[in-house]
């Protein structure tokens, strides 16, 4: 475990919405129509109706655990980083007591984004546009002309809305808005024992480095989401000229590779992780390679571990987290409408290796899986033109094949939880299931007299200047 001095976030003393003044009225649609995953069918519409993106807002991301950042991102009191829960634009801060909170950016009086930039250090978030100001615990601590409010003006119950849960799986920090929703280690089920494999091989644990890469692609956030967690198929034939450059002889991939042995992890909650099994199938960066002390790594984290998950595979957490091991690459596929996403990528590292092995792994991370790497484009262009297609009536509700795998899955006995072959679409269909329940099923802020989610907070941008 990673041992960054954070502490992390008690649930706040108010919940979202607990002041809205009516409910959510949003009509929600039943989306058990659109699947028929005992036959391996899904109906496109679920990539670019407007309405049901506005379901899986409401039903999907404000109920579910979000990645928000890593820890080590946060070094000391006042350090922020902005970023998105689903749409709802979000600031993680690390209060004067080093406890990470998370809050809504949108300022109480009309709603402004209070934190205008990135990341940084900050005593205090102030509104830009009338300047009500709060703490980096997300009090208000300052209303311009306060005397022109009434008598009844509660300044101590304007404070920014904060997640009601915040917690840290291996150092990655995840919230939810969801009270009701289980703690996140529980949230995780199965996949922890395949995400231990890059996030556990360092008894001193992992960190981020090099900043954060974002761009913006056509495309609906599940393609890539769904990808992450299933898709072995396209690697050969998307990234044929990728993987010719990285092959010994520049001929391309041996046959080994092609036809490379693996499995691939469903879990009942929407995650999934594939990977293959064959040594050949790992493209490390030679001076990581050398680095990295396989045998140490088998006792710690066992063979099956080493020679499955911790290989060229790649995973998601439900629903918008992808990582792949061996890049380094962890990213979060933002929603920005049915049709649009942004990516945000982050080089993880093994917190003890050398710096010259950290680089390399910076390097060779922007070299294949950076915005512009010789895999990442090849991935944005299938999810491109997978959604210009879609546009159409005809072309955008048709009914696509997800039956790869079918009837194949079972306990190995070797890896945990239910997997399947690598060249399968298993993990999709347990992806879409997950999705499907959640969006059939009212979230805790649609019940009678539930809530939304909200809070208290520190930071206008204002520089630290201490
Ligand atoms: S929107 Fe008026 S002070 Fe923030
Ligand atoms: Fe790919």
């Amino acid at each position: 475990m990673t041992s960054t001095p954070v502490r992390l976030g008690a649930p706040p003393a108010r919940r979202v919405g607990e002041d809205r003044l009516a409910g959510v009225r949003e009509p929600s649609v039943d989306v058990g129509a659109y699947f028929d995953l005992d036959h391996g069918l899904v109906d496109r519409t679920i990539f670019s109706d407007t309405a049901l993106y506005r379901q899986e807002l409401r039903r999907v991301f404000a109920p579910s655990w979000l990645f928000l950042a890593h820890e080590s991102q946060f070094k000391k009191p006042g350090d922020f980083f902005s970023t998105y829960m689903g749409a709802d634009p979000v600031i993680v801060t690390m209060g004067k007591d080093r406890r990470l909170r998370a809050f809504l950016n949108a300022c109480r009086h009309r709603g402004m984004r209070v934190c205008r930039a990135d990341e940084g250090a900050a005593k205090a978030f102030t509104c830009s546009y009338h300047g009500w100001s709060y703490d980096t615990s997300g009090k208000l601590i300052n209303v311009p002309n306060g005397e022109d409010y009434p008598a009844h003006f509660e300044q101590d119950q304007w404070g920014l809305i904060e997640v009601a849960q915040l917690d840290s799986y291996q150092g990655l920090v995840f919230a939810t808005w969801n009270p009701e929703a289980p703690p996140l280690r529980e949230a995780l089920g199965g996949l922890t024992w395949y995400l231990d494999a890059m996030l556990d091989r360092d008894p001193e644990g992992t960190e981020v480095i090099g900043g954060v890469h974002k761009w913006v692609l056509e495309g609906n956030w599940k393609l890539a989401a769904e990808q992450f967690a299933s898709d072995w198929y396209h690697v050969n034939i998307s990234h044929a000229s990728a993987l010719m450059v990285m092959s010994p002889t520049g001929k391309g991939p041996k046959t080994e590779i092609v036809q490379t042995p693996g499995r691939q992890y469903t879990d009942p909650l929407g995650h999934g992780h594939g990977f293959p099994t064959h040594p050949k199938s790992r493209f490390d960066d030679r001076i990581v390679h050398a680095h990295t002390d396989y045998e140490a790594l088998r006792e710690r984290l066992g063979d099956a571990r080493v020679e499955g998950p911790m290989t060229t595979g790649h995973g998601t957490v439900f629903p918008n987290f992808s990582y792949l091991p061996v890049n380094g690459s962890i990213r979060v596929w933002h929603p920005k409408g049915p049709d649009k996403m942004e990516v945000w990528a982050w080089t993880i590292v093994d917190k003890s290796a050398p710096d010259e092995v950290k680089d390399a792994q910076r390097i060779y991370n922007l070299r294949t899986f950076g915005p512009s790497g010789i895999f990442e484009q090849d991935d944005g262009e299938n999810w491109s033109e997978v959604q210009a297609t879609a546009h159409g009536f005809v072309a955008g509700s048709m009914t696509l094949n997800y039956q790869m795998g079918l009837g194949l899955e079972s306990e190995d006995g070797i890896h945990p939880g239910t997997t399947g072959r690598l060249y399968s679409d298993g993990a999709a269909r347990g992806f879409y299931a997950r999705w499907r329940d959640l969006m059939n099923t009212p979230a805790w802020h649609e019940k009678a007299g539930g809530t939304t989610g909200e809070t208290s907070g520190e930071t206008s941008c204002e520089k630290d200047t201490s």
